[in-house]
């Protein structure tokens, strides 16, 4: 690094398990840039002022990730539109002094769905498992994408009344166990929870009443190919991968903070992959 390194940060606590200063990294050297990427452990009551000292720091922005988004949103006084309708920030970018925040995530989801699937968007209704913050930023890229009907299955079905109540008349929410029941009228199955991921519960649920022209995506991308897609794959169902929305996401950052929009190649995704398995 020297005085014209265009620095940029993942901030989160515990940070420790990040991806994203390899993939930053990876585009950095691609594009022969002079910046840096680094993840940086900031517990929630030194948040505030990490982001005071950015400016004096020399950083151009950075990502925000767990359990920070909220509260990086709360204070902000320059949000996009999206971030503002989420009250979640996961890219911050500096710009002639102004600390502004945006929200890639559902960015992430759509722009993964566009590069691997030719007919998602000609989709209308989806079933989302799922209540979390994830699931919040993807039924509003569905809702932006057209869906006319979108069901959110939670276990606390609380949760998924308040995501359908706070994202609007389109979607409806239901206990998780009732998913199965509906799902021959789901042309995109979307697993937003965590469970299929490495070290916990698989998702246990019967997707063969899936239409056979359905779409099934998870954002579990460790392991890449979950139970759910690997069913999905028995049925002869479109399915996509998760890796790609971290990939995606991350694209909008990257040319705010260092000036060219890089692109989400297979290069990138095999780079990707040979870090989560050596990981
Ligand atoms: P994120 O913000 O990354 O989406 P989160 O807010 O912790 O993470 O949400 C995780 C999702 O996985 C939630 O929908 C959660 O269901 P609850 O709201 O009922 O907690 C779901 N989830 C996690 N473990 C689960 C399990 N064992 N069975 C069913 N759903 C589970």
């Amino acid at each position: 690094m020297d005085e014209n390194t265009l620095r940029a940060f993942v901030i989160g606590w515990p940070i420790s398990h990040s991806l994203s200063p390899h993939l930053h990294q990876f585009w950095l050297r691609q594009y022969g840039i002079n910046g840096n990427y680094e993840k940086i452990a900031v517990p929630p009551g030194e948040l505030s002022r990490f982001l005071d000292d950015m400016e004096k720091n020399n950083f151009v922005g950075g990502n925000v990730t767990i359990p920070h988004k909220e509260n990086v949103f709360s204070s902000l006084k320059y949000s996009d539109e999206i971030s503002i309708r989420l009250q979640a920030t996961n890219t911050l970018s500096l710009e002639s002094g102004m600390l502004l925040g945006a929200n890639t995530d559902g960015y992430g989801f759509s722009a993964n769905l566009d590069q691997h699937s030719k007919n998602w968007r000609k989709a209308k209704t989806a079933m989302v498992l799922g209540a979390g913050g994830a699931a919040k930023a993807i039924v509003l890229a569905l809702i932006d994408a057209g869906f006319s009907k979108i069901y959110i299955a939670n276990r606390t079905v609380q949760r998924a009344k308040n995501l359908a109540d706070l994202m609007g008349a389109e979607c409806e929410s239901l206990p998780f166990k009732e998913a199965e029941k509906l799902l021959s009228d789901i042309q995109l199955l979307v697993n937003t929870t965590s469970l299929g991921m490495k070290g916990q519960s698989p998702l246990e649920i019967d997707i063969s009443q899936l239409p056979k022209s359905a779409i099934v995506t998870d954002i579990v991308y460790n392991p890449l190919e979950t139970t759910l897609l690997k069913n999905a794959k028995r049925l002869q169902l479109e399915v996509v991968d998760g890796i790609g929305m971290l990939l995606h996401q991350a694209v909008p950052g990257f040319e705010k903070w260092f000036g060219i929009r890089p692109k989400v190649t297979s290069e990138l995704r095999t780079h990707m992959l040979n870090i989560l398995r050596a990981g």
